[in-house]
């Protein structure tokens, strides 16, 4: 969603950092960007709709020479993902006040801005935009009596919702105020310049120290540093920390796309995601985030796994694999779902939060209440450091990298993969023996080989990709734990191809949906050796029956399978524990192919973000 990039220097011209920190952010799905720029003639805002690039041409034209773009070695920046109010130019950020000399980005929502609003109108304020974040501009103006800091802490006590701000005054040059609430903020300390960004990518190019802001912070930058403070105005320490992933990390590295990087990053990320973490000896999982005694373990009486889009998806894998590892009752919760509730969760359950970016706002706080009501909460995280994985305490991390394309891939296959530690780590306190572990934890060592098998049949997924790619409707199908694996299928080519897809149980297809089935409404089956996959190829046939062509993604070898197909996607053999991950990976690269070919725009879906952290 939005993104927030700052920069503070003596003498180094903001304008370079700012764009190509924008540049990073562009991942997450943007609709108009712009920038503010502090010199010593003030502050000048330039915002343009669209790109980044169209914004750098702007910005090309206006600071012609260097010695102009040389004047202002302070500046804020923003991608805006639109919220209240159309995505023009008048309502991207930065936003003004007190006649053009202060400015300031946001992110999250500002939920009594239509109260403050008429109080400053009231007060013959004139407002530009339709946006909340305007109200706050004016607001913070109104409340500087010379201390910056002050103004921006009074602003924000009158309100209620969620930020993550950076502002600058040319009352105040050479300083920036930051503060952060519900929307996350990173602080990168340089060699004579400081950076402020929404999310660290936006600052590994420069320097990867980094300091992580805290909800309730507030602090102000200089090219020196960061002074930290509350909102009371008390001071706080936040420790520095050191980013462990360098640029090549979120580059593109010679692939078309980063969704296509991504998939092929996955037998070398769910490396990661096992490494260190099996005891063969003891035939479990060795899990020391989690921070969890084998009694502590046992006394849970129910897994509740919470989470969004793909996320939530790989928490349905979830309930499969701890009821049939564990012997666990396991319920999956949408997080908005969840969070309004009032679920009913309590000391003998286990709440587990699955997050790419740890950062999705109703994912973030279904962990808020599962904490307020006594669950034991753990967070399964990919960022370092995120929000989630902060405030759940304990956790696994996912160490699969940086995951820049909207679309989620490896994500998924890192999650499933820590749960089934879980499972297996879980399944060992109970009733799983010494046999069936080592059984288990053998066949996750080989996850990242059987997901290079799935990677090497992409010439082949992409032929037959090509052959459906002019579908505008398309059905994927499974049962058991590949039932959200068709979920996660449908939802891929939706996100990318901008394919009407639906994902079914099996089963029930003819409970309704089979009335849309023609020659023009391919099913894409999963048939993955697993128990009912019989069932499935019945359901197969009641779909040909309708003449919608087939695809089958199947085990290598299954030709029985195979013959009841119009074309077949093999994936290697593997534990039915295991199989949803070979065979979304199968998924993800036939999604990525049909979109190419569409001419999609594959890593910034429209509409869509990476990081919701709106509700
Ligand atoms: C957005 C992204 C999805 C992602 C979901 C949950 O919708 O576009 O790809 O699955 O958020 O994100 P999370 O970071 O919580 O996994």
């Amino acid at each position: 969603m939005c993104g927030i990039v700052g920069f503070v220097s003596r003498s180094t011209p903001a304008v370079g950092p700012l764009v190509n920190g924008l540049r990073r952010l562009e991942y997450r799905g943007y609709d108009s960007a712009g920038v503010a720029l502090e010199g010593t003639a003030g502050i000048k805002v330039y915002k343009q709709t669209g790109k980044v690039a169209e914004l750098d041409k702007l910005l090309k034209s206006a600071l012609k020479t260097e010695a102009e773009s040389g004047e202002y070695a302070v500046g804020i920046a923003h991608t805006r993902w639109a919220t209240h109010g159309l995505p023009t130019r008048a309502n991207a950020h930065p936003h003004v006040a007190d006649d053009g000399r202060l400015a300031l980005v946001h992110n999250g929502i500002i939920e009594n801005y239509a109260a403050l609003r008429a109080g400053l109108e009231k007060r013959s304020i004139k407002f530009i935009s339709q946006t909340d974040t305007e109200v706050l501009a004016h607001l913070i103006a109104a409340f500087d009596k010379g201390d910056f800091l002050a103004a921006v802490s009074q602003a924000l006590k009158q309100v209620e919702g969620t930020y993550g701000i950076a502002s600058i005054s040319a009352r105040h040059p050479g300083e920036m105020i930051v503060a952060r609430k519900g929307s996350p903020l990173v602080i990168g300390l340089g060699e004579g310049e400081t950076v402020v960004a929404s999310d660290v990518s936006a600052i590994v190019a420069r320097t990867r120290q980094v300091v992580y802001l805290k909800d309730g912070d507030i602090a102000r930058i200089t090219p020196e540093g960061v002074q930290i403070y509350s909102l009371d105005n008390a001071p706080v320490s936040r420790d520095v920390q050191q980013v462990d992933w360098d640029l090549g990390a979120i580059e593109k590295g010679g692939f078309e796309h980063f969704m296509l990087k991504e998939i092929h990053e996955q037998p070398d990320a769910l490396r990661n995601t096992i490494r260190g973490r099996i005891d063969r000896q003891g035939a479990t999982a060795i899990l020391a985030g989690l921070n969890l005694s084998p009694r502590d373990l046992a006394a849970i009486r129910r897994l509740v796994v919470i989470g969004c889009g793909t996320s939530l998806h790989a928490g349905m894998v979830g309930k499969y694999l701890f009821e049939s590892l564990a012997d666990l009752p396991t319920s999956p919760e949408q997080a908005a779902e969840f969070r309004y509730s009032n679920p009913i969760v309590g000391p003998d359950d286990w709440a587990v939060a699955l997050s790419q970016s740890g950062e999705t706002a109703d994912t973030l706080a279904a962990v808020r209440e599962s904490i307020r009501k006594g669950a034991l909460v753990s967070g399964l995280c990919n960022v370092v450091g995120s929000t989630i994985a902060r405030e759940a305490g304990r956790g696994v991390y996912l160490h699969a990298g940086p995951e820049i394309s909207v679309a989620s891939t490896k994500a998924f296959t890192a999650q499933v993969t820590a749960m089934l530690l879980m499972a297996l780590k879980m399944g060992r306190t109970r009733r799983l023996s010494h046999e069936e572990g080592v059984r288990i934890a053998s066949e996750i060592e080989r996850i990242p080989d059987l997901v290079a098998d799935v990677i090497r049949e992409e010439d082949e997924i992409a032929r037959i990709a090509a052959k459906y790619a002019h579908a505008d409707d398309m059905f994927f199908i499974g049962r058991g734990i590949l039932y959200p694996a068709a979920l996660e299928g449908a939802l891929k080519i939706k996100e990318i191809a901008y394919v009407h897809a639906e994902g079914y149980q099996a089963a029930e297809l003819k409970h309704g949906p089979i009335a849309l089935l023609s020659a023009q409404t391919p099913v894409v089956a999963l048939l993955a050796d697993i128990p009912g996959k019989e069932k499935t190829v019945g359901n197969v046939q009641e779909c040909r029956a309708r003449q919608a062509p087939v695809v089958g993604v199947a085990t290598k070898g299954d030709d029985d399978a195979a013959a009841q197909v119009d074309d077949v996607i093999f994936v290697p053999r593997t534990i039915p524990e295991i199989s949803p991950i070979v065979s979304v990976v199968a998924l993800q690269l036939f999604a990525y192919h049909v979109a190419r070919l569409r001419g999609c725009e594959i890593d910034q879906p429209r509409n869509l973000a990476k990081s919701v952290t709106v509700e």
